[in-house]
């Protein structure tokens, strides 16, 4: 007696819990749908969303940048470096001392805010963790594929200083130190002993981090539909490349360092892509059906 009278409590609490569920689901589909939510960048997110998402945000970079570890970061010509690393990649969206972001910085939406409050917000790893990943969904680069670590160390150390720096000691700082060399090709030098077949994992996230993807329907890569360049598939099964070069690993890496070396003529432009990085995304297109 008892024994069914709880089992049909249990019955009517799942229905019940389902039935809500379904009715979430339907609600939701519709407001998708509908396209009432407004996507422009001139409208703010609802409080509730911008929290909800900062929270998930905050909660995602502690857990991934658990494991790095802070070098020593106290070198006058470190703090140096990473003021004119600072000029060059980042002022223009986040600003600097004594000075605002650029105009379209401004109203990038989530807004890059100043990052003199970072420190009270990020422990040194979090930042150099940001730094190195970026942050999906709004704008904030990977800089592992544009600067050094070194680099990277050097731009988290100037901005673990950034509370104390007066407007002055920014244009001192950065002054003394001309442009840093060029670093397009500084993620070559960072990828430590680099695999002569390629690393396809690497290879994967490299083929976004170049913008592959703007152009070409990549296996396995998820992203919009493009009609641009082909889509990148059973590439092994192809006898040539754009009909020029025979098919082979090697000869993928040839095209993406330098396409217009093989055809002067190819709309695929040239990335800029350091050969170590190359090696990696052949290694992955390679091994997709
Ligand atoms: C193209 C614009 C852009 C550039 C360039 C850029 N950032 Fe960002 N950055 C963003 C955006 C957008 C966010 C996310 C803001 C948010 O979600 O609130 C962000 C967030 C951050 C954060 C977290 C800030 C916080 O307080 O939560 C850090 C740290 C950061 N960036 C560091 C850097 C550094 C260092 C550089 C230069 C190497 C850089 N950014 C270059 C756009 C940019
Ligand atoms: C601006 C657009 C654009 C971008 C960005 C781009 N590609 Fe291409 N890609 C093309 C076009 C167009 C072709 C066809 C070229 C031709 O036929 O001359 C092509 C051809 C190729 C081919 C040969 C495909 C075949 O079937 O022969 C490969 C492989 C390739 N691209 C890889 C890449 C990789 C890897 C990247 C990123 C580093 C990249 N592409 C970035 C436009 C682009």
């Amino acid at each position: 007696m008892l024994a069914n009278r709880s089992r049909l409590i249990i019955k009517t609490a799942l229905a019940t819990l389902a039935l809500a569920a379904l009715a979430g689901a339907i609600i939701g589909l519709v407001v998708l749908k509908s396209g009432i939510y407004p996507i422009g960048a001139t409208t703010q997110h609802l409080q509730l969303v911008h929290s909800v998402l900062e929270e998930g945000m905050r909660a995602s970079v502690q857990q991934h940048s658990r494991n790095v570890k802070v070098p020593a970061l106290d070198s006058p010509a470190q703090l140096r470096r990473g003021a004119a690393l600072f000029r060059d990649n980042c002022a223009h969206c986040h600003g600097g001392p004594g000075f605002a972001q650029s105009d379209w910085g401004k109203s990038m939406q989530p807004l890059p805010g100043p990052l003199v409050d970072a420190t009270r917000r990020w422990e040194t790893a979090d930042i150099y963790w940001i730094t190195k990943n970026g942050i999906k969904m709004s704008g904030m680069p990977a800089w592992q594929y544009h600067l050094t670590d070194e680099e990277l160390w050097s731009v988290v150390s100037f901005v673990r200083q950034l509370p104390a720096l007066t407007a002055r000691d920014y244009q001192r700082l950065t002054e003394e130190v001309a442009t840093p060399a060029a670093t397009a090709t500084a993620a070559a030098t960072s990828t430590p002993a680099v695999l002569s077949q390629g690393d396809p994992a690497r290879g994967k996230v490299a083929l976004t981090q170049y913008a592959c993807n703007a152009c070409h329907r990549i296996a396995g890569v998820t992203g919009s539909e493009v009609f641009v360049g082909k889509p990148l598939a059973g590439l092994q099964k192809q006898q040539f490349i754009v009909g020029k070069l025979p098919m082979s690993q090697d000869n993928l890496v040839r095209w993406i360092v330098d396409p217009k070396a093989v055809d002067a003529h190819t709309a695929m432009p040239v990335m800029n892509v350091p050969e170590a990085d190359a090696r990696d995304m052949a290694a992955y297109l390679w091994k997709q059906r």
